[in-house]
């Protein structure tokens, strides 16, 4: 039922933007747990303020991800997609003059005053636009971070391994080469290992930063798939440019403008009634 709600809106969302459409593949239908309904916040932005020097980036925006949800940021470059989705792990501290005011919460507790940063990064993974994956073999790339964590056993990093190359539906694909150079791999291969590697550290949440559009249409469409399988075990949060791919895998929808939230929501009402003039507008591909 959802899903037809979806493909027809893709559809005339297609030939408004003349895309072609992919088909809709959404195992939230499928009944995953936690996907409808009332699911509980898994992170929350409340009244959060954030300043690059005098730059006011992002603007009183409060929002909640839900647990076991697929939430999307959409809007026009340069609305704060990415400085909210930085300022979820932390990595805004590393930027000088940045400066924040409000909350940000991981299951309640306040992540820039009751959580570590290493123990944040832990739990909330990243992954960026460019598949960047170490000059190493693949399996040192997905080791990588256990090792860091101290673990050193060769039967409990082959089973780390093997796991989230399973997980980021890849390891039969690498499985006979894991001792080949990681640059070697195509330019999907390669950020589906960016995925397993950021998924070796057992996060609780996952950040994923624009991570298909440097990626033909296939590899795109694996990681689609991908991101609706991951929701079983993650909380997932997405920036995209691409509002089909919104439609596509997202929950729920936060559309931003001038670092502001406008208007969020179950994705399937924000594209299909929207609330404001404005998000009428950006999903009708009117602007942005
Ligand atoms: N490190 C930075 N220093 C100064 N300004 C920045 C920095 N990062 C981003 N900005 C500015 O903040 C605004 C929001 O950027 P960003 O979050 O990257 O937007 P989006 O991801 O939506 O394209 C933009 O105007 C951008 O130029
Ligand atoms: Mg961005």
């Amino acid at each position: 039922m959802m899903t037809l709600l979806r493909e027809r809106v893709a559809c005339s969302l297609a030939e408004r933007l003349d895309q072609a459409p992919h088909p809709v593949a959404r195992s939230a239908d499928a009944g995953c747990p936690g996907s409808r309904g009332a699911a509980r916040a898994k992170m929350a932005v409340d009244g959060l303020d954030l300043w690059y020097g005098d730059y006011h980036a992002l603007r009183d925006v409060s929002l909640e991800f839900p647990e076991h949800q697929v939430t999307a940021l959409i809007g026009p470059s340069g609305c704060g997609k990415s400085t909210l989705l930085k300022s979820l792990n932390r990595m805004n501290d590393l930027v000088e003059g940045c400066r924040l005011e409000g909350t940000v919460s991981l299951d309640g507790h306040d992540a820039y005053r009751s959580v570590s940063v290493a123990d944040l990064r832990r739990r909330v993974g990243m992954v960026f636009q460019q598949p960047n994956p170490f000059p190493m073999s693949i399996y040192d790339n997905v080791a990588f971070g256990p090792r860091t964590h101290g673990v050193r056993r060769r039967d409990e990093l082959d089973e780390v391994v093997e796991r989230s190359l399973r997980a980021a539906a890849i390891w039969d694909e690498l499985k006979d080469r894991l001792k080949k150079n990681a640059l070697g791999l195509s330019g999907g291969q390669q950020q589906r290992l960016c995925i397993a590697r950021a998924l070796a550290v057992r996060p609780e949440v996952l950040l994923m930063d624009e991570s298909t559009s440097a990626l033909d249409p296939l590899s795109t469409a694996k990681i689609e798939e991908l991101v609706g399988e991951l929701r079983r075990d993650y909380t997932v949060i997405m920036v995209t440019h691409n509002m089909l791919q919104a439609l596509r895998v997202s929950d729920r929808t936060a559309f931003f403008l001038g670092g502001e939230v406008v208007e969020a929501g179950p994705t399937d009402g924000l594209f299909t009634s929207p609330v404001d003039p404005r998000t009428a507008d950006y999903v009708a591909g009117r602007f942005g």
